[in-house]
């Protein structure tokens, strides 16, 4: 079975529909039952392509790819605990987006889409740029008016048209939802091919640790975008039969911008609508995520739960990576002092994954200021 189907209604349309909501204006799932053979996948370049036959991709001229490499895991002491790290900022574009961007938009190519629109804190905007660039595809992205600099650049040099939109994050996802009205929106949020691409983060730890999955991992929970792919990527590996678990996840949260937490709180299975405040990890200031209920959901059937993370320990684990070596930007630090903060009450034999989604590169100069402020 290979359709799109409305979460809220359950109607289906083709897969190869132009379309990235239902005609009544629900988001949109992927329903697609492809299976990889993972010795077969041995014998091909490493990277998230290597899975193609559980990608709803079908012809390869229509991947749209700069060859993304497999990236690395590496094991990070805390101490009594090893924070085992996958390094997802080392994508072409520099943060784990890339993973979406490229089924994404080889969905736009295969659809023959000449133009995209797209909303952002930066990073899946720097992404949809990069693959609109390699596709050939125009692309237009909205992004709140206070985005790092950087991104800002990295999306203007790769040929993005940028309209800064002044306020909230909501506020660029409004101004790009009108914007979307007659064009194709390679959102990272609406449109269900991202999450095909980020799922593959779940392939790779699977066939990074010998099919053997981790105990828990610990996943920034903004709009979902890597949750609910890593979730998605889960539950297909236990269908496909390669793994008989599924871990335990915990979505991370900044304190000051934490409707999922408060949900969590609530015991509501919808997000609740919550005052926020300014945060340094932009990429998780999501005060209405509109798949939300979906995260919550994947949360409470992984056996899992929502952390919040305060300014001062996301700070704390900004400094605590970049004495390791690791230069990531303030949301992946928020990322890691959720690790640090769950690992610190966990038994000491648990497996714990987390991820770096962002690379420093795109906010040095912002870095630089909160490692060095006393
Ligand atoms: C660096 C970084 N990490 C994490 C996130 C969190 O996003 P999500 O919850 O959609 O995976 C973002 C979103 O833009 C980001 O830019």
């Amino acid at each position: 079975m290979q359709q799109l189907i409305c979460h809220q209604t359950g109607e289906s349309y083709p897969l190869d529909s132009p379309i990235w909501r239902s005609e009544s204006g629900g988001i949109l799932d992927i329903e697609f039952d492809g299976a990889f053979d993972p010795m077969e996948i041995l014998t091909r370049p490493p990277g998230l392509w290597r899975y193609h036959e559980a990608l709803p991709i079908s012809n390869p001229e229509d991947r749209i790819t700069l060859g993304e490499v497999l990236t690395p895991i590496v094991r990070l002491v805390d101490g009594k605990h090893t924070i085992e790290t996958k390094l997802d900022y080392l994508f072409p574009s520099g943060s784990y987006k890339d993973r979406g961007a490229t089924l994404l938009m080889s969905q736009a190519r295969a659809l023959g889409i000449e133009s995209v629109v797209q909303d952002s804190s930066g990073n899946a905007g720097a992404a949809i740029a990069t693959y609109a660039a390699v596709a050939g595809i125009e692309c237009e992205i909205f992004v709140p008016d206070s985005t790092s600099p950087a991104k800002l650049d990295q999306m203007r040099a790769c040929g993005a048209t940028l309209t800064l939109v002044p306020g909230s994050r909501e506020d660029t996802a409004n101004a790009a939802f009108l914007a979307a009205k007659d064009r194709y929106y390679a959102s990272h949020v609406w449109n269900p091919f991202f999450l095909q691409g980020t799922k593959t983060f779940a392939f790779e730890i699977a066939e990074q640790r010998g099919w053997i999955l981790p105990d828990t991992l610990v996943l920034p929970a903004g709009n979902g975008t890597l949750l609910l792919g890593a979730w998605i990527g889960f539950v297909e590996l236990k269908q496909m039969g390669i793994v008989n678990k599924i871990p335990k996840l915990i979505g991370v949260q900044a304190a000051n911008c934490a409707p999922l937490v408060e949900a969590w709180r609530r015991s509501s299975a919808e997000p609740i609508s919550i005052a926020t405040s300014s945060t340094v990890a932009e990429g998780i200031a999501i005060a209405e995520p509109r798949r939300g209920a979906q995260m919550i959901l994947a949360v409470k059937q992984s056996g899992g739960h929502m952390i919040e993370v305060e300014e001062e320990e996301i700070i704390d684990s900004l400094r605590w990576l970049c004495a390791r070596g690791l230069f990531v930007e303030p949301t992946s630090a928020a990322v890691m002092a959720g690790a640090r903060q769950y690992v610190s009450t966990a038994p000491a034999d648990e497996e714990v994954l987390t991820v770096l989604t962002g690379h420093g590169l795109k906010a040095a100069s912002k870095i630089q200021s909160l490692v060095s402020k006393k």
